[in-house]
């Protein structure tokens, strides 16, 4: 079981200290992985404030080059010299405001990979996708690209569950984490409005290992209340 909190555009390194201080003071030795993904400018300060601990940091992006020509942009190679364990790709908010496409995904999660970091690439379908009864069309669409490995994990996140409050049921999470394992045998996390009081009931779903919790991993307090519904699971 995998719990990776993505803190998005929040937490600059002085918010990150605090956070990452107390969820050194509080988190309890379990079986879960935990993972926090802050925005670059705080991973320095997240790795160094949980180093020697369980709990893991990652980048919300990276890019596919080792260095060059590509304003604003983070590579592999610099992730891995500060410490940090991995990277998000293909975050839907990428694909939705910065252009991402499957192709850049796809060589952004392979970059990384072979630069040693997990990655943990995101899919899912957007509201009217799911209307238009396309699910699974996207999923096929966007894990096709991807290629096993074992640092390799999927997020699924239904784009219409994202900051809603709209959570997918266990039920409909379960059938989608199915499928794309029929595509891709990996690890499938949920993500899209996780939350304390819902969490054990998606995570207990068979198909589903992990979440990806956005609103709800930026107070230590619900972070942890899903870091033990998952130690439950
Ligand atoms: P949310 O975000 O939990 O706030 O819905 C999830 C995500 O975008 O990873």
């Amino acid at each position: 079981m995998l719990i990776a909190g993505n803190w998005k555009m929040h937490k600059g390194p002085e918010e990150t200290a605090h956070f990452c201080r107390r969820l050194r003071e509080h988190a309890r030795p379990s079986d879960v992985d935990v993972v926090v993904c802050p925005p670059s400018v705080s991973l320095a300060t997240a790795v160094q404030v949980l180093a020697g601990t369980d709990v893991a940091v990652a980048a919300q992006n990276v890019h596919w080059d080792d260095e060059g020509a590509f304003t604003g942009e983070v590579s592999a190679p610099m992730l891995r010299e500060l410490g940090v364990y991995g990277a998000i790709v293909g975050h839907s908010e990428r694909r939705q405001h910065f252009g991402e496409t499957d192709e850049s995904v796809a060589r952004r999660a392979r970059a990384a990979l072979e630069a040693g970091l997990s990655v943990i690439a995101c899919v899912g379908e957007s509201g009217a996708a799911r209307e238009a009864g396309e699910t699974e069309d996207v999923l096929r669409r966007q894990v096709s690209v991807l290629e096993r490995d074992e640092n390799l994990v999927v997020a699924y996140e239904p784009v219409w569950a994202i900051g809603t409050g709209k959570t997918a049921t266990p039920e409909l999470a379960q059938e989608a984490h199915a499928f794309i394992k029929t595509l891709l045998d990996v690890p499938v996390l949920y993500g899209g409005s996780v939350k304390p009081d819902n969490a054990a009931e998606l995570l207990g779903q068979p198909d589903v290992d992990g979440a990806l919790v956005g609103g709800a991993s930026l107070e230590v307090d619900s972070f942890l209340a899903i870091c033990r519904a998952a130690t439950r699971s």
